[in-house]
Protein backbone atom coordinates (compact mmCIF):
# COMPACT_ATOMS: atom_id res chain seq x y z
CA UNK A 1 0.00 0.00 0.00
CA UNK A 2 1.20 3.35 -0.87
CA UNK A 3 1.77 6.03 2.21
CA UNK A 4 -0.70 8.43 2.46
CA UNK A 5 -0.05 11.81 2.25
CA UNK A 6 -2.37 14.41 4.32
CA UNK A 7 -1.75 17.88 2.60
CA UNK A 8 -1.68 20.60 5.75
CA UNK A 9 -5.20 21.77 6.13
CA UNK A 10 -4.30 25.23 4.95
CA UNK A 11 -2.47 24.02 1.54
CA UNK A 12 -5.08 21.71 0.47
CA UNK A 13 -7.24 23.55 -1.56
CA UNK A 14 -5.79 26.20 -4.30
CA UNK A 15 -6.59 29.91 -3.49
CA UNK A 16 -6.05 32.70 -5.16
CA UNK A 17 -5.09 36.31 -3.27
CA UNK A 18 -8.16 38.40 -4.67
CA UNK A 19 -6.74 41.66 -6.63
CA UNK A 20 -7.50 44.82 -5.14
CA UNK A 21 -8.80 47.24 -7.66
CA UNK A 22 -6.75 50.99 -8.00
CA UNK A 23 -10.72 52.64 -7.61
CA UNK A 24 -12.05 51.61 -4.12
CA UNK A 25 -15.32 52.72 -4.06
CA UNK A 26 -17.35 52.66 -0.57
CA UNK A 27 -18.73 48.95 -0.23
CA UNK A 28 -22.84 49.26 -1.84
CA UNK A 29 -23.65 47.90 -5.07
CA UNK A 30 -25.43 44.78 -5.62
CA UNK A 31 -23.32 42.39 -7.99
CA UNK A 32 -24.48 39.93 -10.81
CA UNK A 33 -22.43 36.92 -12.63
CA UNK A 34 -21.65 35.73 -16.07
CA UNK A 35 -24.54 33.72 -16.44
CA UNK A 36 -27.24 36.56 -14.63
CA UNK A 37 -26.71 35.30 -11.04
CA UNK A 38 -27.18 38.18 -8.29
CA UNK A 39 -25.65 36.82 -4.69
CA UNK A 40 -27.90 36.45 -2.61
CA UNK A 41 -26.78 34.08 0.16
CA UNK A 42 -23.71 33.46 1.75
CA UNK A 43 -22.73 29.94 3.82
CA UNK A 44 -20.31 30.25 6.48
CA UNK A 45 -18.34 27.49 7.30
CA UNK A 46 -17.34 27.80 10.87
CA UNK A 47 -15.37 24.34 11.87
CA UNK A 48 -14.23 21.63 9.69
CA UNK A 49 -14.55 19.14 12.27
CA UNK A 50 -17.42 17.01 13.00
CA UNK A 51 -17.93 14.47 15.75
CA UNK A 52 -20.01 12.30 13.01
CA UNK A 53 -18.38 10.24 10.52
CA UNK A 54 -21.57 9.68 7.81
CA UNK A 55 -20.03 8.06 5.16
CA UNK A 56 -21.36 10.43 2.41
CA UNK A 57 -19.10 12.84 3.93
CA UNK A 58 -16.25 12.02 5.86
CA UNK A 59 -15.62 8.24 5.66
CA UNK A 60 -13.76 6.95 8.92
CA UNK A 61 -10.89 5.28 7.11
CA UNK A 62 -10.22 8.69 5.62
CA UNK A 63 -11.39 10.94 8.06
CA UNK A 64 -9.42 9.00 10.94
CA UNK A 65 -6.84 10.08 14.18
CA UNK A 66 -4.22 11.50 12.02
CA UNK A 67 -6.30 13.82 10.00
CA UNK A 68 -4.93 17.35 10.19
CA UNK A 69 -7.98 20.09 10.60
CA UNK A 70 -7.11 23.15 10.54
CA UNK A 71 -5.40 25.08 13.29
CA UNK A 72 -7.44 27.51 15.39
CA UNK A 73 -5.01 30.49 14.20
CA UNK A 74 -5.61 29.40 10.67
CA UNK A 75 -9.81 29.80 11.41
CA UNK A 76 -11.37 33.39 11.30
CA UNK A 77 -12.36 34.56 14.31
CA UNK A 78 -16.31 36.01 14.75
CA UNK A 79 -15.10 39.63 14.21
CA UNK A 80 -13.06 38.39 11.02
CA UNK A 81 -16.20 36.83 9.50
CA UNK A 82 -18.77 39.63 10.79
CA UNK A 83 -16.79 42.06 9.25
CA UNK A 84 -16.49 40.11 6.15
CA UNK A 85 -20.37 39.28 6.20
CA UNK A 86 -20.96 42.82 6.63
CA UNK A 87 -19.53 43.62 3.03
CA UNK A 88 -21.15 40.73 1.57
CA UNK A 89 -24.47 42.22 2.87
CA UNK A 90 -23.91 45.77 1.01
CA UNK A 91 -23.31 43.26 -2.14
CA UNK A 92 -26.58 41.75 -1.77
CA UNK A 93 -26.65 39.17 0.50
CA UNK A 94 -29.68 38.80 2.84
CA UNK A 95 -29.13 35.41 3.59
CA UNK A 96 -26.55 33.60 5.82
CA UNK A 97 -26.49 29.85 6.85
CA UNK A 98 -23.91 28.97 9.13
CA UNK A 99 -22.21 25.55 8.17
CA UNK A 100 -19.45 23.04 9.34
CA UNK A 101 -18.41 20.57 9.40
CA UNK A 102 -20.83 20.54 12.36
CA UNK A 103 -21.31 24.31 13.25
CA UNK A 104 -22.21 23.43 17.05
CA UNK A 105 -18.77 22.31 18.00
CA UNK A 106 -17.27 25.92 16.80
CA UNK A 107 -16.82 27.17 20.67
CA UNK A 108 -19.82 29.72 21.49
CA UNK A 109 -20.73 29.85 18.14
CA UNK A 110 -24.02 31.83 19.78
CA UNK A 111 -21.84 35.02 20.16
CA UNK A 112 -21.41 34.98 16.69
CA UNK A 113 -24.78 34.87 15.92
CA UNK A 114 -25.21 37.48 18.23
CA UNK A 115 -22.57 39.50 16.22
CA UNK A 116 -24.38 38.48 12.51
CA UNK A 117 -27.72 39.59 13.97
CA UNK A 118 -27.26 42.93 14.67
CA UNK A 119 -26.07 43.42 10.84
CA UNK A 120 -28.56 45.18 8.61
CA UNK A 121 -29.53 44.85 4.48
CA UNK A 122 -29.34 48.24 2.37
CA UNK A 123 -32.92 48.40 3.32
CA UNK A 124 -32.55 47.83 6.79
CA UNK A 125 -33.77 44.68 7.01
CA UNK A 126 -32.24 41.55 9.45
CA UNK A 127 -30.58 39.07 7.71
CA UNK A 128 -32.27 35.70 7.48
CA UNK A 129 -29.77 34.14 9.54
CA UNK A 130 -29.70 30.17 9.94
CA UNK A 131 -27.86 26.95 10.49
CA UNK A 132 -27.61 23.61 9.28
CA UNK A 133 -26.38 21.21 12.47
CA UNK A 134 -26.41 17.19 12.88
CA UNK A 135 -28.40 17.78 15.94
CA UNK A 136 -26.23 16.29 18.19
CA UNK A 137 -25.51 19.04 20.25
CA UNK A 138 -28.67 21.10 19.42
CA UNK A 139 -31.22 20.45 22.32
CA UNK A 140 -28.62 21.59 24.92
CA UNK A 141 -27.62 24.84 22.69
CA UNK A 142 -30.86 25.67 21.26
CA UNK A 143 -32.15 28.14 24.07
CA UNK A 144 -28.79 29.88 23.31
CA UNK A 145 -29.06 29.58 19.89
CA UNK A 146 -32.49 31.36 19.87
CA UNK A 147 -31.50 34.29 22.68
CA UNK A 148 -28.44 34.93 20.23
CA UNK A 149 -30.70 35.84 17.32
CA UNK A 150 -30.82 32.72 14.94
CA UNK A 151 -34.07 32.41 13.29
CA UNK A 152 -34.15 28.75 12.12
CA UNK A 153 -32.48 25.42 11.91
CA UNK A 154 -32.07 22.46 9.45
CA UNK A 155 -31.15 18.95 11.09
CA UNK A 156 -29.76 16.62 9.05
CA UNK A 157 -30.92 13.19 9.97
CA UNK A 158 -30.69 10.37 7.26
CA UNK A 159 -32.51 7.42 9.36
CA UNK A 160 -35.53 6.96 12.04
CA UNK A 161 -34.29 3.28 12.59
CA UNK A 162 -31.85 3.42 15.15
CA UNK A 163 -29.44 0.76 13.70
CA UNK A 164 -29.58 2.08 10.31
CA UNK A 165 -29.13 5.81 11.97
CA UNK A 166 -26.12 4.44 14.27
CA UNK A 167 -24.60 3.27 11.37
CA UNK A 168 -24.73 6.02 9.01
CA UNK A 169 -23.55 8.17 11.35
CA UNK A 170 -20.61 5.85 12.31
CA UNK A 171 -20.36 6.91 15.60
CA UNK A 172 -22.84 5.07 17.38
CA UNK A 173 -24.92 8.29 18.09
CA UNK A 174 -28.31 7.09 18.82
CA UNK A 175 -31.57 8.81 17.01
CA UNK A 176 -33.62 9.68 20.25
CA UNK A 177 -30.95 12.21 20.98
CA UNK A 178 -31.67 13.90 17.43
CA UNK A 179 -35.37 13.55 17.87
CA UNK A 180 -35.21 15.36 21.14
CA UNK A 181 -32.98 18.33 19.37
CA UNK A 182 -35.41 18.47 16.81
CA UNK A 183 -38.27 19.13 18.98
CA UNK A 184 -36.32 21.14 21.78
CA UNK A 185 -35.30 23.61 18.70
CA UNK A 186 -39.46 23.77 17.85
CA UNK A 187 -40.08 24.43 21.52
CA UNK A 188 -37.71 27.73 21.70
CA UNK A 189 -38.79 28.48 18.29
CA UNK A 190 -36.50 27.90 16.24
CA UNK A 191 -39.13 26.46 13.93
CA UNK A 192 -40.17 25.68 11.28
CA UNK A 193 -37.15 23.06 11.73
CA UNK A 194 -35.93 21.75 8.42
CA UNK A 195 -35.00 18.14 8.55
CA UNK A 196 -32.30 17.31 5.72
CA UNK A 197 -32.08 13.39 5.21
CA UNK A 198 -29.70 12.09 1.97
CA UNK A 199 -30.85 9.73 0.51
CA UNK A 200 -28.30 6.33 -0.76
CA UNK A 201 -29.92 3.76 -2.23
CA UNK A 202 -29.60 -0.06 -0.66
CA UNK A 203 -28.69 2.13 2.52
CA UNK A 204 -31.97 3.79 3.57
CA UNK A 205 -34.22 4.37 0.97
CA UNK A 206 -36.10 1.86 2.46
CA UNK A 207 -36.83 5.05 5.47
CA UNK A 208 -38.10 7.29 3.32
CA UNK A 209 -41.94 6.24 3.97
CA UNK A 210 -41.14 6.15 7.53
CA UNK A 211 -39.70 9.42 7.90
CA UNK A 212 -42.42 11.27 5.85
CA UNK A 213 -45.02 9.69 8.21
CA UNK A 214 -42.91 10.38 11.46
CA UNK A 215 -42.77 14.37 10.73
CA UNK A 216 -45.87 14.67 8.97
CA UNK A 217 -48.35 17.18 10.31
CA UNK A 218 -45.40 18.01 13.09
CA UNK A 219 -44.76 21.47 11.69
CA UNK A 220 -41.07 20.26 10.45
CA UNK A 221 -40.57 20.15 6.76
CA UNK A 222 -38.56 16.77 5.84
CA UNK A 223 -36.19 17.28 2.67
CA UNK A 224 -35.15 14.45 0.62
CA UNK A 225 -31.60 14.99 -1.01
CA UNK A 226 -29.96 13.42 -3.35
CA UNK A 227 -26.49 11.84 -2.79
CA UNK A 228 -24.08 14.05 -4.13
CA UNK A 229 -20.81 13.50 -5.74
CA UNK A 230 -19.18 16.13 -3.80
CA UNK A 231 -15.67 16.17 -2.79
CA UNK A 232 -13.63 13.41 -3.92
CA UNK A 233 -13.60 11.07 -0.78
CA UNK A 234 -16.82 9.47 -0.69
CA UNK A 235 -16.57 7.18 -3.53
CA UNK A 236 -19.63 8.46 -5.04
CA UNK A 237 -21.43 5.93 -7.40
CA UNK A 238 -24.34 7.22 -9.66
CA UNK A 239 -26.34 3.34 -8.35
CA UNK A 240 -26.75 5.10 -5.21
CA UNK A 241 -28.23 7.77 -6.01
CA UNK A 242 -31.83 7.49 -5.57
CA UNK A 243 -33.42 10.14 -8.02
CA UNK A 244 -36.28 12.84 -6.34
CA UNK A 245 -38.66 11.25 -9.12
CA UNK A 246 -38.78 8.30 -7.42
CA UNK A 247 -38.89 9.46 -3.86
CA UNK A 248 -41.73 11.52 -4.99
CA UNK A 249 -43.70 8.48 -6.63
CA UNK A 250 -43.37 6.33 -3.27
CA UNK A 251 -44.84 9.32 -1.49
CA UNK A 252 -47.54 9.83 -4.01
CA UNK A 253 -48.53 6.03 -3.58
CA UNK A 254 -48.62 6.08 0.27
CA UNK A 255 -50.36 9.95 0.85
CA UNK A 256 -50.79 11.98 -1.87
CA UNK A 257 -48.89 14.43 -2.85
CA UNK A 258 -49.18 17.70 -5.06
CA UNK A 259 -46.50 20.74 -5.91
CA UNK A 260 -46.01 23.63 -4.36
CA UNK A 261 -44.85 26.94 -6.18
CA UNK A 262 -41.58 28.11 -5.41
CA UNK A 263 -41.00 30.53 -2.36
CA UNK A 264 -37.98 32.33 -3.68
CA UNK A 265 -35.47 32.53 -7.12
CA UNK A 266 -32.87 29.85 -6.55
CA UNK A 267 -34.16 27.44 -4.07
CA UNK A 268 -32.22 24.01 -3.39
CA UNK A 269 -35.49 22.35 -2.73
CA UNK A 270 -38.93 21.70 -4.89
CA UNK A 271 -41.57 21.70 -2.40
CA UNK A 272 -44.60 19.46 -2.51
CA UNK A 273 -47.66 19.60 -0.16
CA UNK A 274 -49.68 16.55 1.13
CA UNK A 275 -52.98 16.99 0.02
CA UNK A 276 -54.62 16.11 3.36
CA UNK A 277 -53.03 19.12 4.61
CA UNK A 278 -50.58 17.47 7.07
CA UNK A 279 -47.85 20.07 5.76
CA UNK A 280 -45.27 19.75 3.71
CA UNK A 281 -42.02 18.51 2.10
CA UNK A 282 -39.05 18.81 0.04
CA UNK A 283 -36.71 17.18 -2.49
CA UNK A 284 -33.31 18.54 -3.40
CA UNK A 285 -32.28 17.04 -6.91
CA UNK A 286 -28.69 18.00 -7.90
CA UNK A 287 -27.56 14.98 -9.62
CA UNK A 288 -30.88 14.60 -11.46
CA UNK A 289 -32.43 18.31 -11.94
CA UNK A 290 -29.45 20.89 -11.56
CA UNK A 291 -30.40 24.05 -10.09
CA UNK A 292 -27.33 26.14 -11.29
CA UNK A 293 -29.43 28.41 -13.09
CA UNK A 294 -30.54 30.26 -10.24
CA UNK A 295 -27.90 29.65 -8.22
CA UNK A 296 -26.93 32.46 -5.80
CA UNK A 297 -24.85 31.16 -3.01
CA UNK A 298 -21.62 32.15 -2.53
CA UNK A 299 -19.36 29.89 0.13
CA UNK A 300 -16.76 31.08 2.60
CA UNK A 301 -14.57 28.46 4.23
CA UNK A 302 -13.48 28.44 8.08
CA UNK A 303 -10.15 30.10 7.03
CA UNK A 304 -11.77 32.26 5.09
CA UNK A 305 -11.18 31.45 1.14
CA UNK A 306 -14.38 32.24 -0.86
CA UNK A 307 -15.66 29.43 -3.01
CA UNK A 308 -17.95 30.27 -5.99
CA UNK A 309 -19.51 26.91 -6.43
CA UNK A 310 -20.09 23.75 -3.86
CA UNK A 311 -17.63 21.67 -6.51
CA UNK A 312 -15.10 24.05 -6.78
CA UNK A 313 -11.59 23.54 -6.76
CA UNK A 314 -10.60 26.96 -6.46
CA UNK A 315 -10.85 29.46 -3.61
CA UNK A 316 -10.15 33.21 -3.06
CA UNK A 317 -8.10 33.95 0.14
CA UNK A 318 -9.75 36.88 1.84
CA UNK A 319 -8.16 36.48 4.78
CA UNK A 320 -4.84 37.42 3.01
CA UNK A 321 -6.67 40.79 2.95
CA UNK A 322 -8.20 40.62 6.24
CA UNK A 323 -5.23 40.24 7.96
CA UNK A 324 -2.91 42.07 5.36
CA UNK A 325 -4.19 45.40 6.83
CA UNK A 326 -6.40 45.94 3.88
CA UNK A 327 -9.75 48.45 4.46
CA UNK A 328 -13.54 47.41 3.88
CA UNK A 329 -13.51 49.49 0.80
CA UNK A 330 -10.63 47.73 -0.58
CA UNK A 331 -11.91 43.92 0.64
CA UNK A 332 -15.10 44.90 -0.76
CA UNK A 333 -14.16 46.20 -3.60
CA UNK A 334 -11.89 42.67 -4.36
CA UNK A 335 -15.10 41.00 -3.86
CA UNK A 336 -17.17 42.40 -6.49
CA UNK A 337 -14.76 41.29 -9.62
CA UNK A 338 -14.55 37.69 -7.94
CA UNK A 339 -18.90 37.46 -8.28
CA UNK A 340 -18.32 39.11 -11.29
CA UNK A 341 -16.52 37.10 -13.53
CA UNK A 342 -18.19 33.67 -12.00
CA UNK A 343 -19.74 31.31 -14.29
CA UNK A 344 -19.95 28.11 -12.28
CA UNK A 345 -22.45 25.46 -12.85
CA UNK A 346 -21.12 22.10 -12.18
CA UNK A 347 -24.13 19.99 -11.48
CA UNK A 348 -25.06 21.16 -14.82
CA UNK A 349 -22.42 20.37 -16.70
CA UNK A 350 -21.15 17.21 -14.18
CA UNK A 351 -22.45 14.54 -16.71
CA UNK A 352 -19.85 16.08 -19.49
CA UNK A 353 -17.17 16.23 -17.01
CA UNK A 354 -14.44 13.41 -17.04
CA UNK A 355 -14.84 11.34 -13.84
CA UNK A 356 -11.28 9.82 -13.96
CA UNK A 357 -9.96 13.37 -13.00
CA UNK A 358 -11.17 11.89 -9.35
CA UNK A 359 -8.52 9.43 -9.59
CA UNK A 360 -5.60 11.74 -11.13
CA UNK A 361 -3.42 12.35 -7.65
CA UNK A 362 -1.77 15.60 -9.48
CA UNK A 363 -5.06 17.18 -10.19
CA UNK A 364 -7.11 19.89 -8.03
CA UNK A 365 -8.85 18.45 -5.32
CA UNK A 366 -12.50 19.72 -5.09
CA UNK A 367 -13.67 20.66 -1.66
CA UNK A 368 -15.04 18.92 0.50
CA UNK A 369 -18.19 19.21 2.24
CA UNK A 370 -17.35 18.75 5.67
CA UNK A 371 -14.68 21.61 4.95
CA UNK A 372 -17.20 23.73 3.04
CA UNK A 373 -20.78 23.07 4.75
CA UNK A 374 -22.83 21.49 1.81
P1 LIG B 1 -32.96 26.47 2.90
O1 LIG B 1 -32.61 27.75 2.26
O2 LIG B 1 -33.38 26.66 4.31
O3 LIG B 1 -33.92 25.68 2.09
O4 LIG B 1 -31.61 25.62 3.02
P2 LIG B 1 -30.67 25.00 1.92
O5 LIG B 1 -31.37 23.90 1.22
O6 LIG B 1 -30.09 26.10 1.09
O7 LIG B 1 -29.45 24.47 2.82
P3 LIG B 1 -29.10 23.11 3.53
O8 LIG B 1 -27.89 23.39 4.34
O9 LIG B 1 -30.28 22.54 4.23
O10 LIG B 1 -28.71 22.14 2.34
C1 LIG B 1 -29.58 21.21 1.78
C2 LIG B 1 -28.85 20.37 0.75
O11 LIG B 1 -28.68 21.12 -0.43
C3 LIG B 1 -27.47 19.90 1.17
O12 LIG B 1 -27.23 18.59 0.70
C4 LIG B 1 -26.57 20.88 0.49
O13 LIG B 1 -25.31 20.33 0.24
C5 LIG B 1 -27.34 21.11 -0.80
N1 LIG B 1 -27.01 22.40 -1.37
C6 LIG B 1 -27.13 23.61 -0.78
N2 LIG B 1 -26.75 24.57 -1.63
C7 LIG B 1 -26.37 23.92 -2.76
C8 LIG B 1 -25.88 24.35 -4.01
O14 LIG B 1 -25.69 25.54 -4.25
N3 LIG B 1 -25.59 23.40 -4.93
C9 LIG B 1 -25.78 22.10 -4.70
N4 LIG B 1 -25.48 21.25 -5.69
N5 LIG B 1 -26.27 21.64 -3.54
C10 LIG B 1 -26.55 22.55 -2.60
N1 LIG C 1 -24.74 14.49 -0.81
C1 LIG C 1 -25.86 15.16 -0.42
N2 LIG C 1 -25.96 15.82 0.75
C2 LIG C 1 -24.92 15.77 1.57
N3 LIG C 1 -24.74 16.30 2.79
C3 LIG C 1 -23.48 15.99 3.20
N4 LIG C 1 -22.84 15.25 2.27
C4 LIG C 1 -23.73 15.10 1.24
C5 LIG C 1 -23.66 14.44 -0.01
N5 LIG C 1 -22.57 13.78 -0.42
C6 LIG C 1 -25.76 17.06 3.50
C7 LIG C 1 -25.77 16.88 4.99
C8 LIG C 1 -26.40 18.17 5.48
C9 LIG C 1 -26.26 19.12 4.35
C10 LIG C 1 -25.57 20.39 4.65
O1 LIG C 1 -25.54 18.43 3.34
O2 LIG C 1 -26.47 15.78 5.40
O3 LIG C 1 -27.77 17.99 5.76
FE1 LIG D 1 -22.23 13.97 8.64
FE2 LIG D 1 -22.68 16.64 8.49
FE3 LIG D 1 -20.66 15.67 9.93
FE4 LIG D 1 -20.57 15.54 7.29
S1 LIG D 1 -20.56 17.41 8.49
S2 LIG D 1 -19.98 13.93 8.73
S3 LIG D 1 -22.74 15.18 6.80
S4 LIG D 1 -22.84 15.30 10.30
FE1 LIG E 1 -24.54 26.47 -7.45
FE2 LIG E 1 -22.41 25.00 -8.05
FE3 LIG E 1 -24.52 23.94 -6.78
FE4 LIG E 1 -24.69 24.62 -9.37
S1 LIG E 1 -23.38 23.02 -8.50
S2 LIG E 1 -26.21 25.01 -7.78
S3 LIG E 1 -23.42 26.47 -9.37
S4 LIG E 1 -23.14 25.53 -6.00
Amino acid sequence: MPERVIPLADQRYAAAVPRIPESTPPPTGRVIDRLGRPLRDLRISVTDRCNFRCSYCMPKELFGKDYAFLPHSSLLSFEEITRLTRLFVAHGVGKIRLTGGEPLLRKNVEELVAQLSTLRTPEGKPLDLTLTTNGSLLARKAQALKDAGLARVTVSLDALDDMVFRRMNDVDFPVADVLRAIDRAMEVGLGPVKVNMVVKRGTNDHEIVRMARHFRGSGAVLRFIEYMDVGASNGWRMDEVLPSKEVIARLQAEFGLEPLQAQAVGETAQRWRYMDGAGEIGVISSVTQAFCRDCNRARLSTEGKLFLCLFATRGHDLRALLRGGCSDEQISAAIAPIWQQRDDRYSELRSALPREHDADAAAPKRVEMHYIGG
